[in-house]
């Protein structure tokens, strides 16, 4: 490809990857699949690899986290970001609003007040700056006039375009907008497990993480976490210059138009009002949607609309008198341990739980907090009896923070895990930092959890399988283990509750019609530790059939992409177990008929020449770019992977090869130029 060719390439490739983004992160409504996604940003990579001229600032492909960085720099807001007067009080509430009209009134405006009230989200205040359409700078709200320079780690974020929209909207020369980073509360938890299971601290709650975050000087890690970004106001603007007449925009409720408009990520749920009455209903819906929301958020905002009448009314010594937060009651208090008792979970985890007295959390009483596991109960040193502050989160299970210090009190013995299951006496191992019981499907603790799994919706997908009917069948003795899932007849449903006739030849149908299974469906059911939908996927895809799988040795799992040594460990204990092995043999004998994992595609001579062939590439290519080679490799049945083994079917060398193309070499693995690439491509007529 000559440097034009290539520069009109990278521009449309970004063009296209911008307008995904835009459809994926700010307005949730993706038009491209992943995988198809996924091959414009590797060819943008590549491109920008073989001609490094045409990198520029905004290109995509820097979001995934540079250099590492030495510290944060101390800069100037473009204007001060203010704080908000706040309380959780109905009565204070009021007299904001009273203040506010009489002082409008004293200014001699009074027109009709308007308010724009929004969830006030519990995250990290930023700054961010866009010159000429183009993100520019990215700041905490420090002291609120000098924040710190986290601008690389804002970049890694897929929510914060690194340029603005263009749309009949002109973009300003200038735009400093204000906003919050926040972390969704999936990504929180699935943040603190991996943590944990690092052995490591896990954060408080995700205001905490989304900052820890943000301070981190490796962008890199900043990347690896799912941060958002919700913007809501504007802190300072300059119109284009060619822009004769700029829009006007004079109220809050524009501003919101015109910052969505230029293709900034705004919370979908401002509503506009005139009284306090109207404040205090929206204070109520957003408080019972409290717990749906996929974030967390600590309150409303409430804010005059007219931009004019804001100015009029200005601030007093700290806050402006134009706004003000209405705060939801707290969801951290202090309660006293009354036990630590050990739980068992869905994949065998032994969990440490503290036994509260009961406590309202933001509403909900709550009498039991996780501990996460031995090592944190030890790092906080918390036993029976103590005080400690708790905290819940959405619907994140309620954590204990901390110990509150009593020097006086004469304290418990601290905890011990027990050293068998406490529900089926199996002796416990440890696992990292876990404690497990290895006796994953014959465990009463976990049958029940593991059955709803089985039958869930991404595994074997059973209809009529949920939570109460898994739990009522093991009650009734009818299920002690998987297998006899299979064996069920209506009859014996019939003597549950809740059961008819209708229902229970339906669910023995839907368990039949599950034991023709897809492989990977079948393969997250198992609910092996760490092995989700996605690993499964690659997992069924690589090794075809369950017995390849079972056989297979760490060094093999470690091969697939998504394996680390972890989840290979996981995945050979899982299979190892005894136990384990025996379910596995029952439900192959005549139960389960898996079907193999289908081809990738259907080829021009009828069948998949690359089948349980792997291939490696090293080097440039003239023709392909890496992501068209692997989709023509694929095409033909086979794989692409990234180290060289005996085992690989071919290595193919472009320009430049690195030091695959000696261990190829070495190892006596098949080696193909670019030419008999094409070739064997060709033959098979995968080339498109
Ligand atoms: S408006 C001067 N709107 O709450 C008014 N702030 O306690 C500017 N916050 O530091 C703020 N969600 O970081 C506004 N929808 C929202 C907000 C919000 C969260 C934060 C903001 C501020 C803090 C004040």
């Amino acid at each position: 490809m000559s440097p034009e060719e290539a520069a009109t390439r990278v521009a449309s490739l970004r063009t296209e990857i911008r307008r995904h983004d835009y459809l994926y992160y700010v307005r949730d409504s993706p038009t491209l699949d992943d995988a198809a996604y996924d091959r414009l940003f590797e060819e943008l990579k590549q491109l920008e690899e073989t001609f490094p001229h045409l990198v520029t600032p905004d290109s995509p492909t820097l979001r995934v986290g540079g250099e590492l960085l030495e510290g944060f720099e101390s800069v100037q807001h473009t204007a001060p970001m203010l704080s908000l007067d706040s309380s959780q009080d109905e009565a204070a509430l009021r007299r904001f609003d009273d203040r506010l009209r009489k002082s409008l009134l004293k200014e001699g405006d009074s027109t009709p007040v308007e308010y724009v009230i929004d969830p006030k989200l519990d995250g990290l205040s930023v700054e961010l700056v866009y010159q000429d359409g183009v993100f520019l700078r990215a700041a905490t709200r420090g002291d609120g006039r000098k924040g710190e320079a986290i601008t690389e780690n804002v970049r890694t974020i897929a929510a914060v375009p690194l340029r603005l929209r263009n749309t009949d909207r002109p973009v300003p020369k200038l735009l400093a907008v204000r906003g919050e980073i926040i972390l969704q509360l999936a990504g929180f938890e699935k943040l603190n497990e991996s943590l944990v299971a690092a052995g490591k601290d896990p954060f408080a709650n995700p205001r905490n993480a989304a900052a820890g975050t943000m301070r981190q000087l490796d962008p890199q890690i900043t990347a690896s976490r799912p941060l958002d970004v919700y913007v809501y106001d504007i802190l300072a603007m300059e119109p284009a210059e060619e822009s004769a007449a700029p829009s006007e925009i004079t109220s809050q409720w524009q501003v919101l138009e015109a910052l969505r408009d230029w293709g900034l990520r705004v919370n979908d749920r401002p509503r506009r009002g005139t009284s306090v009455e109207d404040i205090l209903q929206y204070h109520r819906e957003i408080g019972a949607a409290r717990d749906d929301l996929p974030y967390e958020i600590d309150g409303i905002v409430i804010k005059l609309d007219a931009l004019t009448a804001r100015e009029r009314v200005g601030m007093t010594s700290r806050f402006p008198r134009w706004a003000y937060a209405f705060k939801f009651p707290p969801r951290q208090e202090a309660t006293r341990i009354e036990d630590i008792i050990a739980g068992v979970g869905r994949t065998g985890v032994i969990t440490p739980v503290a036994v509260l007295e009961p406590v309202l959390l933001g509403g909900v009483t709550v009498s039991r907090a996780t501990l996460h596991n031995r090592e944190e109960v030890a790092r906080k040193d918390v036993r029976p009896g103590d005080l400690v502050r708790v905290q819940r989160a959405g619907d994140v299970i309620p954590q204990v923070i901390e110990r509150v210090e009593e020097p006086d009190r004469d304290r418990g013995e601290p905890f011990r895990m027990p050293e068998t299951c406490p529900s089926c006496s199996t002796v416990l191992v440890e696992r990292g930092p876990f404690t497990v019981c290895p006796n994953s499907f014959e465990c009463p603790a976990q049958l029940a959890a593991r059955l709803t799994h089985f039958g869930s919706r991404n595994a074997l997908d059973i209809e009529g399988l949920g939570e109460e009917t898994a739990k009522a069948l093991i009650d009734q003795g009818l299920v002690r283990q998987l297998p006899q899932l299979f064996d069920l007849r209506p009859l014996q449903l019939l003597e549950l509750e809740g059961f008819a006739e209708k229902s229970a030849t339906n669910l023995v149908a839907a368990i039949a019609k599950a034991a023709h299974a897809e492989l990977p469906r079948f393969l997250f059911g198992l609910g092996i530790p760490e092995v989700g939908v996605t690993v499964a996927r690659e997992l069924a895809r690589h090794f075809r059939t369950l017995e390849a799988f079972r056989q297979a040795t760490d060094e093999e799992l470690q091969e697939i992409s998504g394996v680390g040594p972890r989840m290979a460990e996981e995945i050979r204990a899982f299979f190892d177990q005894a136990s384990n092995q025996k379910v596995l043999d029952e439900l192959l004998d005549g139960r389960l008929h898996l079907q193999a994992m289908p081809q990738t595609a259907e080829t021009a001579d009828g069948n998949a020449p690359f089948e349980a062939k792997t291939f490696v590439f090293t080097g440039g290519m003239e023709r392909f770019s890496r992501p068209q080679a692997a989709a023509a490799v694929e095409k033909g049945g086979g794989k692409v992977v990234s180290s060289v083994s005996r085992k690989t079917g071919y290595v193919v060398v472009g320009a430049d090869p690195g030091s695959k193309y000696k261990k190829a070499q070495d190892l006596g693995v098949e080696i193909l130029d670019e030419a008999a690439f094409l070739e064997l491509l060709t033959a098979h007529d995968l080339v498109s």
